[in-house]
């Protein structure tokens, strides 16, 4: 096939991209979506600062807008993200203790329950291990509620939306080190308890390489019984068009890999500003990047 989506869509998956309710009527940006993207997350618009930038006021348009793009041409939607010690509202930051615990079972209700139906995979829980050797939790306000809340987290949102794919999403967790072990024990243990769990985001925000083991790395999760997606892909540097292949080459050897999503579509969309991580340059043209990742579909 001639596109990204078409072409993973072939080999069972989806392509996907971050955006940007903001630019959807920017026509260079929507051409290219529509053209080549079977699968879209929203870069910001289902955060909490977003959808409850009050205690107990919702505020859907700019997910909505999105979602309804998506869905009215076919696109699927990952939900990002339910519960992430960064981008809360400023209420939220100031809440801690069993208020803080009962505020973010109500906002993961709330929102589930409106995309309810619509969501092919949640990211319920975001970055909530910590870097380095230890392996363990990073500190946050929603840590200090109590161990449990990433279980507590993922009951309420199997709850809200029983049909969608739950997942847990993290960074440097590309390879096998300790952070991603410490991930991995958790989903065991998840497993093992019957805490509803269905995949790992793997958010892949890379430089020049990939680690050696990232396939080993998708498919010790895989064999644990979930499914693996890559949820945030970039990549930086001279050797990025040889890196994208070999992401791409790695999902599609694991079975269980669901699909990959770039975070962005544009090098001028991209978070990591000059990096040029992306598939398109700022023009909307085709990168080496955008061939290499297509060929390796
Ligand atoms: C980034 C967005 O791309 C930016 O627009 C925003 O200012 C900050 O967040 N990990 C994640 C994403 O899970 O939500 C982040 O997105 C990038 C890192």
């Amino acid at each position: 096939a001639t596109t990204l989506g078409a072409s993973a869509a072939e080999k069972g998956r989806y392509f996907g991209a971050a955006i940007a309710a903001g630019k959807l009527n920017d026509s260079n940006y929507v051409t290219i979506l529509n053209r080549e993207f079977n699968s879209v997350t929203p870069e910001n618009e289902m955060k909490w600062d977003a959808t409850e930038p009050s205690r107990g006021s919702f505020s859907y348009a700019n997910a909505d807008r999105i979602v309804s793009h998506a869905r009215s041409r076919g696109m699927s939607v990952r939900g990002h993200t339910l519960a992430w010690h960064s981008q809360q509202p400023g209420w939220a930051q100031s809440l801690s203790g069993s208020t803080l615990r009962s505020a973010m079972v109500n906002h993961i209700t709330q929102v589930a329950t409106h995309f309810r139906g619509q969501i092919y995979t949640w990211d319920v829980v975001n970055e909530a291990f910590a870097d380095g050797g230890g392996g363990g939790r990073r500190d946050s306000n929603l840590q200090r509620t109590g161990n449990d809340w990433i279980e507590v987290a993922f009951r309420t949102a199997r709850a809200a939306d029983p049909g969608a794919k739950l997942c847990y999403n993290d960074y440097n967790t590309d390879g096998i080190n300790p952070k991603s072990t410490g991930i991995y024990n958790m989903v065991a243990d998840f497993k093992a308890r019957g805490v509803p769990i269905d995949c790992v985001g793997f958010q892949s925000h890379l430089t020049n390489s990939v680690p050696g083991d990232y396939q080993a790395n998708l498919q010790r999760f895989a064999n644990l019984g979930v499914d693996v997606q890559i949820t945030e892909l970039d990549i930086a540097g001279s050797n990025q068009a040889n890196v994208y292949a070999s992401v791409v080459n790695s999902c599609l050897a694991v079975s269980r890999c669901n699909g990959l999503t770039v975070w962005g579509i544009r090098d001028s969309d991209s978070w990591r500003t000059g990096q040029n991580p992306l598939l398109f340059d700022g023009s909307g043209n085709k990168k080496a990047a955008y061939t290499a990742t297509l060929n390796a579909l």
